[in-house]
């Protein structure tokens, strides 16, 4: 048996904000598959990150997907803008906009990839009626809004939970869904992440704030295959 696509994200939020361009290609160059965006809006969280221009400037660095995690409200004015500074990938939290379903079909509309965020105490239950429109579902292992928390444990029950729905949804014949974790993952627990079902893992802290990108990306990568072999 083939072993399924896993994908690891830097968040540059863990970054050298003043070299943010050499950062994108060091990590890229290290391994990784995603760059993980950031947005923070001082309002949907206490906390205020970076916004389109710093995409825009970015995009020339690398042709990584760009997944932007937008942690604002509301939702639907940015992500044309994002969609323009060239984003891959736009994620937002289903409590942080009026319409949940129109905001999903705008980022598709826009070319997109789209997908909803479960921060820890936010039910599952707001994909039931559009998982149509999902390309990926972010379940957060910590609160939104700042970068090294530690990993709430609750978050491996959601995520097997979430696998089982999106599993589910394809034996149906549904589109695939990547199911992504963000928040305090490490080496040490990225084995029983991907065991309970996460095939895409935004990690910042724990790459960013070591010299070695490439030697912490490996690191992660053999024990995702640890966890593999235990379940497959
Ligand atoms: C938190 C962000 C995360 C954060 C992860 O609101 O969504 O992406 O950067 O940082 P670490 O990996 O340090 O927990
Ligand atoms: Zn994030």
């Amino acid at each position: 048996m083939t072993a399924p696509a896993t994908r690891i994200a830097p968040s540059i939020l863990a970054a050298d904000f003043a070299r943010l361009g050499e950062e994108v290609r060091n990590v890229v160059a290290a391994g990784a598959d995603w760059i993980h965006f950031d947005v923070m809006d001082n309002h949907f969280v206490p906390n205020l990150s970076i916004g389109p221009a710093v995409c825009t400037a970015l995009r020339p660095h690398t042709t990584a997907p760009i997944d932007v995690h937008l942690m604002v409200e509301p939702v639907d004015d940015i992500i044309p803008q994002f969609a323009k500074a060239g984003a891959d990938i736009i994620t937002f939290h289903p409590e942080a906009t009026r319409h949940p379903d129109r905001s999903l079909a705008l980022i598709r509309d826009h070319g997109c990839k789209a997908g909803l965020v479960f921060s820890p105490a936010t039910s599952l239950d707001w994909m039931d009626y559009v998982m149509d429109k999902l390309d990926v579902v972010l379940v957060m292992s910590v609160n939104p809004g700042f970068g090294g928390q530690s990993f709430i444990p609750s978050a491996l029950t959601k995520l097997a939970h979430a696998r089982r729905r999106i599993d589910a949804w394809q034996q149906e014949g549904g589109q695939p869904i990547a199911l992504e974790i963000d928040g305090g993952v490490k080496i040490d627990n990225i084995a029983s992440i991907r065991a309970a079902g996460a095939d895409t893992f935004v990690a910042g802290s724990a790459i960013f704030g070591h010299p070695d990108y490439a030697g912490i990306i490996a690191a992660m990568r053999a024990e995702i295959l640890k966890a593999e072999s235990l379940t497959t």
